[in-house]
């Protein structure tokens, strides 16, 4: 898990994948035709086929905060990029690209809860030393603490490191007549931004979102049946997209076939990249491969190893279908 703990712990907030980019592409690039980089950031690895053009996507991107307004006293304000919990917030630790890190706290009488009254503090003097260092516009990202224990993984940005890492996994071992593409997007958590423009240029028959689902298994929560390490899930709805059935049906066929552990996703809250790709050009179809996952867009979120390994497992037996 040395290489999912490296993607955890890099800075990507949307619209600054640059670095991320840079990594996977250096970890991919002896196992494709191509790898490229388009005009909004999104990274593509084609490996070429004579048969059905799939794209695979999974978001780089990670929610963040970016700085709005340093008072005298050197004291940040901030807003969020992506969507942010303000309930996780208070007490957590962010870091910016330059290494920079704030404490984030809220104002005493701040009941509310709200991002106005929160601020981050990085220890500055005043507004003058704290400029030395933090800018209006600069972005941060929680603090990384990665960890492996009792078959699970611990970390920030699982949401959606570990779906690059899947595709990672798939891109060095899948071997296929298929025509794939694999795009690592961009912006996805400020509103499925990169995929829109990728399933466009790439134009594909079929197309599967990889990234994290919510589980229905911690304490009195039972409206979803999604289960932790109860295998890959097969998305079959979320806010954004109702997949494909033919794609769901074939989804099922090839983990059936394969012994691959699934089961099927319902996500009510959120969506993915499959929410913008379906609608490319005269639409494609499209279905999603999703790890579940806990605490989603909290600094601790949690995946099961045997869930990760079932998603690599299907994604390359989907490949080569
Ligand atoms: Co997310
Ligand atoms: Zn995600």
């Amino acid at each position: 898990m040395e290489l999912l703990k490296k993607l955890s712990l890099l800075y990507a907030p949307s619209g600054r994948e640059h670095s991320i980019a840079e990594f996977i592409k250096n970890e991919i690039k002896d196992f494709a035709d191509s790898v490229y980089t388009d005009n909004l950031g999104n990274l593509i690895a084609h490996k070429k086929g004579t048969g059905k053009k799939i794209m695979f996507a999974s978001h780089m991107d990670e929610i963040g905060i970016v700085v709005t307004y340093i008072d005298e006293k050197g004291y940040l304000r901030f807003a969020d990029v992506g969507g942010l919990y303000t309930k996780y917030l208070s007490g957590r630790r962010v870091v910016f690209e330059n290494g920079t890190q704030g404490v984030i706290f809220s104002e005493p009488k701040n009941d509310k809860n709200s991002l106005l009254k929160m601020y981050v503090d990085i220890g500055a003097k005043n507004r003058e030393d704290a400029e030395k260092s933090v800018n209006v516009g600069d972005m941060a990202v929680f603090c990384g603490n990665f960890a492996e224990q009792n078959g699970v993984i611990i970390g920030k940005a699982l949401d959606n490191r570990a779906g690059c890492f899947a595709l990672i996994e798939a891109i060095k071992s899948v071997k296929s007549e298929n025509d794939l593409y694999f795009v690592f997007t961009v912006q996805e958590e400020v509103g499925l931004r990169g995929a829109r423009t990728s399933a466009y240029t790439i134009n594909p028959d079929i197309a599967i979102a990889v990234d994290v689902t919510d589980t229905g298994d911690t304490p009195k929560c039972d409206s979803n049946a999604v289960n932790f390490g109860g295998g890959a899930c097969i998305k079959v709805m979320d806010y954004s997209v109702i997949c494909d059935r033919d794609v769901k049906k074939s989804l099922e066929e090839v983990a059936k076939a394969k012994g691959i552990p699934y089961q099927f996703e319902v996500m009510t809250d959120g969506g993915t990249d499959a929410g913008v790709i379906h609608f490319a050009r005269g639409g494609v179809k499209t279905g999603g491969i999703s790890i579940p996952t806990r605490y989603i867009h909290s600094p601790s979120e949690m995946i099961d190893k045997s869930d990760l390994d079932a998603v690599i497992r299907l994604i390359t037996a989907f490949a080569q279908e």
